[in-house]
């Protein structure tokens, strides 16, 4: 169903990553000329494999996941390419997600790829009862599907984000759930597509449907919430993601969080990946100089006194033009300003853009 000019010959689909990030650049309009939001990003993300993507709020990194999702706002330009291997449920379909149309960004969406926001009342329709709109997210995908297979999917895809009491729950509106609620409802519907028993019976299996995302986004899912119902937001993801095979691309503006949920970190700092390597290794020991600055100012990861990053993330009208960290680095000499640093080797998949490394 994709035009085979979206598909890469030369890689061998066995092998390849689930996603493959290359030189990923998102460029806006705004009345004070063009802003780089998203600026020659590149990662990779393995099948099950949980990335967690961390920068300070204006970073870019929700343009980033807009940008995978095809919802980028209009006027927007993107370059570069992100090649899926998950389309359809089939290993086999790897396609560039920056160069689908139309119709087939539409149905990569909730069907290979999930995305849940930090507020859920801007993803769930206000006026309608939250299992309607679950059924209308199934339906989206599968229109040959019976009234009575969807009301047991909606039930299922509630009790798997355990909300209690789901056909109760089912019935209500959005304001009627607590905020921890609204996040387990858009969970519920961002994966109801994720039901291999329940797609095969109703057949479309058989149409070449799968029905099961692979990747799940999460945009700072836990931001809104109180720690303690953020807790238990994160270790539903955990068990969905170990439950159902997810990779997880986790977005937050806090290292607290994502040491809590991500095997791999990727600092964003002004569009542009700093720092990226194993979790524990980038927590144990940050490369560059903003990744140890939120370490410090991270509430969950430091005993001792908080210590905010000074200054704030560079207008993306007016980057500095050697290193875009450099006004606010402590660590910074003459030469910072003079060129931006390349991301350089810092340890084994350990990188860090920064002429100290
Ligand atoms: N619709 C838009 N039009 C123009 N600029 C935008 C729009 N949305 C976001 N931006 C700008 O793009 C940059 C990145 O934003 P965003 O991706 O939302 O950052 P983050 O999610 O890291 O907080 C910010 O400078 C923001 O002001
Ligand atoms: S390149 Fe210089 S300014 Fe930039 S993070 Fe490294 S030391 Fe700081
Ligand atoms: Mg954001």
């Amino acid at each position: 169903m994709f035009a085979p000019a979206t598909r890469n010959p030369s890689y061998d689909v066995a092998m390849a990553p689930l996603i493959d990030l290359r030189g990923l650049t998102v460029e806006i309009p705004t009345p004070a000329g063009w802003i780089r939001p998203v600026d020659d990003v590149s990662f990779a993300l393995e099948t099950g494999e949980s990335l967690g993507l961390v920068g300070e709020s204006g970073s870019g990194k929700s343009m980033l996941a807009l940008a995978l999702m095809g919802l980028l706002p209009p006027g927007a330009k993107v370059r570069g390419e992100a090649w899926f291997s998950g389309a359809n449920g089939s290993s086999a379909a790897r396609v560039n997600l920056l160069a689908l149309g139309e119709r087939e960004k539409i149905a990569v969406r909730g069907r290979d790829i999930a995305m849940i926001f930090q507020e859920p009342m801007t993803a769930l329709n206000p006026v309608m009862r939250v299992g309607a709109q679950i059924a209308e997210a199934i339906r989206a995908h599968e229109p040959a599907i019976s009234r009575e297979q969807i009301h047991r999917r909606v039930l299922a895809a509630l009790e798997r984000a355990a909300v209690p009491e789901p056909a109760v729950r089912a019935r209500q509106y959005p304001h009627q759930l607590s905020g921890g609620l609204r996040q387990r409802a858009m969970i519920a519907m961002a994966l109801s597509g994720n039901d291999e028993g329940a797609a095969r019976e109703s057949g479309s299996r058989e149409n070449g449907v799968t029905g099961k995302p692979r990747l799940l986004i999460a945009d700072e899912p836990t931001t809104a919430l109180d720690v303690t119902v953020q807790k238990q937001i994160l270790e539903l993801l955990a068990e969905l993601r170990r439950e159902l095979g997810l990779a997880l691309l986790f977005i937050t503006h806090d290292l607290g969080v994502v040491a809590q949920v991500a095997d791999r970190i990727a600092v964003s700092y002004a569009g542009r990946i700093v720092e990226t390597g194993p979790s524990r290794e980038v927590l144990a020991r940050p490369r560059h100089p903003y990744t140890a600055g939120l370490l410090r100012a991270s509430p969950q990861l430091v005993r001792h006194k908080l210590e905010p990053i000074p200054g704030a993330v560079p207008s993306l009208t007016a980057l500095p033009p050697g290193c875009a960290f450099e006004p606010r680095c402590p660590l910074r000499v003459p030469e910072c300003a003079a060129a931006m640093p390349d991301l350089r080797e810092a340890g084994p998949g350990h990188t860090a853009r920064c002429i100290l490394v």
